[in-house]
């Protein structure tokens, strides 16, 4: 019963083209209860069983129920890159009478953010939380984040008291990301519990009796509340903050069908955005930290761009002097393109669907998958693509612009219609990213007032390796040597 249920690994020929995997795991989940999710992809794509006819070939492997199960799970990007050469069209334009998000991502994110949003709603819902919280990220309280920003920053790094110590970056990141974007130590605690919910074991079944998803499901409540209990509290007393974002959708925004949003459903989009947010932007500016660590002479090349632009290293930071600081910029770019935080974005096939310009037919119910990261590192597009080099982004838009004839809107405005740009960090399509603007002036603001106080280096001299086991590409030990540059 196993055996015939199971397509297992159609990674193939016709990657070159669409750069995509197609995996049955839907059929195993029941065999595998308590394995983690990359155990059972795994596992999946490498059960030997002849495709049906115009199914999309194999990957050729020598061992039967091992395959390329090993060469995948050690190092994903070198698996791919072998067989992959261009283009993510297929999955993230997939039709979505053909490929869905929502039955890839739901059992993972509605425990945690939520009923009534995101993933939990029909697609044309979720264009439309999108609208909503597009405009509310708006340039106008982008200015006002920023301040914000670098005080919880200021004060973060006020703890590093010593002339020169170690610190585990990442760690340090991650605090300093939901400080920031929420500025508040209640909803630090009560997010750190929600997010031990957010486990690769959760995208492959709903609600496992699991200690951790226990403490997701009262963090859960405790957030919602958390959001519910302002609104009440700001409506009894008259008092708004005309800058945050939930204010907004409280306020400002209605569904076409002229209904506005509930209480709750702000609350869940609060909770999805901080989540959407917070290991995407932490483990961005691990990875910017430990690059600049491994190349210190950077710090003092960013600290010249700062005097340069804005007069001296005590001028407060705004939106419109961030935007001048290129090599700030440069450096979050390069590392979004060698370290994307998201690796695998996933459809799930809802109806039988072609592969354009093939007959291959993936099947309903497979999953699909796609890794924009294997184009970001490949020689083909990038001199020496595997280095780090923040000055390669100097000239690249003016060489290489996007047409702007196939701009698309599919309903929280316009953006290109390809999904045929080497680096895509932020997705592309009807599901890309709309904190990208958020996320470059958090990481920015974080780097720039960093770079004011401490130098970097390597502890022990050693780049940290990729941890592909968890849900973003984590470094391993990121261990730092800061030295306070007054020293
Ligand atoms: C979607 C990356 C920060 C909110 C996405 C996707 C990617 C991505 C790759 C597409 C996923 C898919 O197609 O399956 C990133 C990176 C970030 C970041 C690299 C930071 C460095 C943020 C922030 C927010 C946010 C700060 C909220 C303020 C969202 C939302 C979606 C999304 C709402 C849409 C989901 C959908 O339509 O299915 N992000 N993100 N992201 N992101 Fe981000």
């Amino acid at each position: 019963e196993l055996f015939s249920s199971i397509y297992a690994d159609y990674l193939s020929p016709f990657a070159r083209h669409v750069n995509a995997t197609v995996l049955r795991i839907d059929k195993l989940a029941p065999y595998f209860k308590g394995a983690s999710v990359n155990t059972i992809l795994f596992m999946t794509a490498s059960f030997y069983v002849s495709p049906r006819q115009n199914e999309p070939p194999l990957v050729p492997y020598w061992i039967p129920f091992i395959g390329s199960a090993i060469t995948m799970g050690i190092d994903p990007i070198k698996f791919y890159r072998d067989r992959q050469k261009e283009g993510n069209n297929l999955v993230f334009n997939a039709k979505l009478a053909d490929a869905s998000a929502e039955e890839a991502y739901r059992s993972l994110t509605v425990p945690v953010f939520g009923k009534g949003v995101v993933y939990d709603v029909h697609n044309s819902v979720l264009m439309e939380q999108k609208k909503f919280v597009k405009a509310g990220l708006s340039v106008e309280n982008l200015r006002a984040y920023i301040p914000m920003i670098e005080m919880e920053t200021k004060n973060y790094l006020s703890r590093w008291n010593k002339k020169s110590d170690v610190q585990d970056i990442h760690k340090a990141m991650a605090e300093l990301i939901i400080l920031t974007a929420s500025r508040c130590l209640l909803v630090a605690q009560i997010f750190h519990d929600l997010d031990g919910g957010f486990k690769p074991i959760n995208f492959l079944f709903d609600d496992l009796p699991l200690p951790s998803n226990r403490l997701r499901d009262k963090a859960h409540v405790k957030m919602r509340h958390f959001f519910i209990d302002i609104m009440k509290h700001r409506r009894d007393t008259g008092k708004v903050d005309s800058t945050d974002v939930m204010q907004y959708l409280a306020t400002n925004c209605q569904y076409k069908s002229g209904r506005s949003l509930t209480d709750m459903e702000v609350a869940h989009i609060m909770i999805a955005m901080l989540m959407a947010g917070q290991h995407t932007s932490s483990t961005t500016s691990a990875w910017a930290f430990l690059y600049l660590a491994w190349n210190p002479e950077l710090f003092d090349k960013l600290r010249q761009e700062q005097i340069e632009i804005l007069g001296s290293l005590d001028a407060p930071l705004t939106y419109d002097s961030l935007k001048q600081l290129t090599l700030h910029n440069n450096i979050v770019r390069e590392t979004l393109r060698l370290r994307p935080p998201i690796l695998h974005i996933i459809r799930k096939v809802v109806r039988d669907m072609t592969i354009p310009g093939t007959t291959y037919v993936i099947p309903k119910d497979a999953y699909v998958q796609c890794i924009p990261a294997i184009t970001a590192r490949s020689d083909e597009f990038f001199e020496n693509a595997e280095e780090f080099n923040p000055y390669r982004w100097k000239d690249y838009d003016l060489q290489n612009k996007e047409h702007d004839d196939d701009l698309v809107d599919y309903g929280f405005g316009a953006l290109s219609a390809s999904a045929r740009s080497p680096v895509l960090p932020f997705g592309a399509g009807r599901h890309r990213c709309i904190g990208e603007p958020f996320a470059y002036v958090q990481i920015k603001t974080i780097l720039a007032t960093f770079v004011r106080t401490f130098n970097l280096e390597l502890h022990n001299n050693k780049f940290p390796e990729c941890d592909f086991t968890t849900m973003m590409v984590q470094p391993k030990h990121p261990m730092v040597k800061y030295t306070r540059v007054d020293c």
